[in-house]
């Protein structure tokens, strides 16, 4: 479970209340995996968290392109590595490979904890002098 801390605060509410929504979800989803065996549970879960993402990724990189942000093109790269992983992932769990939900979901864990420390970090005072609080 990955809990909220400081630590995530890029310090613009709008982006880390999307943060905060999407622990939330990559977390009820490792909660219900624990206690669920259920592939179809876990394809659904999956299915959300694909699709919160493609939701939070426009709106960051819908202000990189307003903001003219020079790292936008790298940025960009990471988020669609996390969309092709997750979508990847989609498919595995419908063709029967659930054995690998415990993995599946670390990866994604890791890599949104990852994501928003670093990468998402370096945005902020671009963010900032346009504007955004
Ligand atoms: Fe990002």
């Amino acid at each position: 479970m990955i809990e909220w801390d400081d630590k995530y605060s890029v310090g613009i509410s709008k982006i880390d209340d999307e943060h905060k929504q999407f622990i939330n979800i990559i977390n009820n989803a490792i909660a219900t995996n624990e206690h669920n065996d259920d592939p179809e549970e876990l394809k659904k879960l999956l299915h959300s968290i694909t699709m919160y993402a493609i939701n939070h990724f426009s709106t960051e990189e819908t202000y990189m392109i307003e903001f003219n942000y020079p790292e936008y093109q790298y940025h960009k790269e990471e988020h669609h590595d996390f969309t092709k992983k997750a979508i990847e992932y989609c498919e595995r769990v419908t063709h029967g490979d659930s054995q690998f939900a415990d993995e599946i979901l670390e990866y994604l864990k890791q890599w949104l904890v990852n994501h928003i420390q670093v990468t998402d970090r370096k945005y902020i005072d671009c963010f900032k002098r346009n504007g955004l609080k």
